[in-house]
């Protein structure tokens, strides 16, 4: 991997992973796309107005980290941004002795109102919180006291992907924006933009299959695109390229599989399952493909239910480590078991 003729390691390789990854990220908050409710309420504190605390959650990828470091920037301009913003996610330790000291130090802190260079700045500080749904309850509840105590100089700003890890209390005490999958659209101007900017060849169908393999997560669609950048220098990137890459499973073998299930034996269902498992598929992505193709067959609201019923514990059990060959199999066994009731 490391032999200079490697490919990978060209330098412009680098130059590209390194000008896509952190120039794709917004600048400033009216670069954030498709988030209209929370970059108003961030622009209206831009112009001067208090900002309240704020709570961002949704799925991955969708810019919350983006949007208040942007904003942040923003409100301090570079000199300020140290002194003013804290910012912690989950890599660093936050139980309940680091909300105690360090969270608690820095929201006492009093603040001006001026930058340095003259200009006016919002008097307060701010903490950002990302990941805060993996803070433990404990550490949460030592944020009530001090969020309250603390208005008058701290905003805080909890970021998460699931709200309901978030206790009442502090959710109570935050203007709550929920960030949205992005839309295809936006997602297919966002990667459009980043080809042109770095010269990549590019088919429109791949551009669709980013889009399509990504369900809503920019980050995911920028890194694909980046890998199969990678692995198509000078060559325009295909929707095969991206396919392979984001390991989807073609539909010809999920369709072969859900055959074997309604017509096949058990035998011949070992040996598919085997082969998909060999071939290096992802469970969860099989599990994944299988399900959007089970709801759409010619199977009763009972088998269906069924059927799902047993993917949510197959998807529970992978999450748990358990053996993916072992429970594909099985999961197969209840669709052949519901299909043969036809
Ligand atoms: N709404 C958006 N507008 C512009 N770019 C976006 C947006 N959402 C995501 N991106 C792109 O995706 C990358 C990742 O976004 P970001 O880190 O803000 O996601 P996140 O919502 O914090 O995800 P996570 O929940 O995984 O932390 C950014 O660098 C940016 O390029
Ligand atoms: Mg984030």
């Amino acid at each position: 991997f490391f032999s200079p003729s490697c490919k990978v390691l060209k330098p412009d390789f680098f130059f590209f992973s390194l000008s896509s990854m952190n120039s794709s990220r917004p600048k400033c908050v009216d670069e954030v796309a498709f988030q209209e409710e929370v970059v108003a309420v961030l622009k209206k504190s831009l112009e001067g107005a208090d900002l309240p605390n704020l709570l961002f959650y949704g799925p991955p990828g969708t810019g919350k980290t983006s949007t208040i470091l942007a904003a942040a920037r923003e409100l301090y301009g570079p000199e300020l941004y140290r002194q003013r913003v804290l910012e912690l996610n989950a890599s660093d330790e936050r139980g309940i002795q680091v909300v105690r000291d360090k969270v608690k130090n820095f929201a006492q802190l009093t603040v001006a109102g001026t930058r340095p260079d003259g200009k006016s700045c919002p008097p307060f500080k701010i903490i950002i919180l990302d990941e805060a749904d993996s803070m433990t309850a404990p550490a949460q509840a030592a944020l009530r006291r001090t969020m309250e105590k603390e208005s008058r100089t701290t905003r805080f700003c909890l970021i998460c992907n699931y709200i309901s890890r978030i206790i009442e209390p502090l959710t109570s005490r935050c203007s709550k924006f929920r960030f949205k999958p992005l839309a295809n659209q936006i997602q297919e101007e966002r990667l459009l933009e980043i080809c042109e900017k770095e010269n990549l060849k590019y088919t429109k169908e791949s551009i669709a299959a980013l889009v399509r393999v990504s369900e809503g997560d920019l980050r995911k669609a920028i890194t694909f695109l980046q890998s199969a950048a990678r692995l198509n220098v000078d060559k325009e990137i295909t929707d095969c390229a991206v396919i392979e890459i984001a390991g989807v499973v073609p539909d010809k073998m999920i369709d072969n599989l859900l055959q074997i299930c309604f017509r096949g034996t058990f035998e011949k269902l070992e040996v598919a399952v085997r082969n998909m498992v060999d071939e290096g598929y992802a469970a969860t992505q099989i599990l994944t493909q299988l399900h959007e193709c089970v709801i759409e067959q010619d199977l009763s609201d009972k088998q269906k239910s069924t059927i799902t019923e047993k993917m949510a514990v197959v998807c529970k059990c992978l999450s748990d480590g358990a053996d993916e060959y072992l429970q594909l199999l099985s999961l197969c066994s209840v669709i052949m078991q519901e299909a043969s009731h036809n």
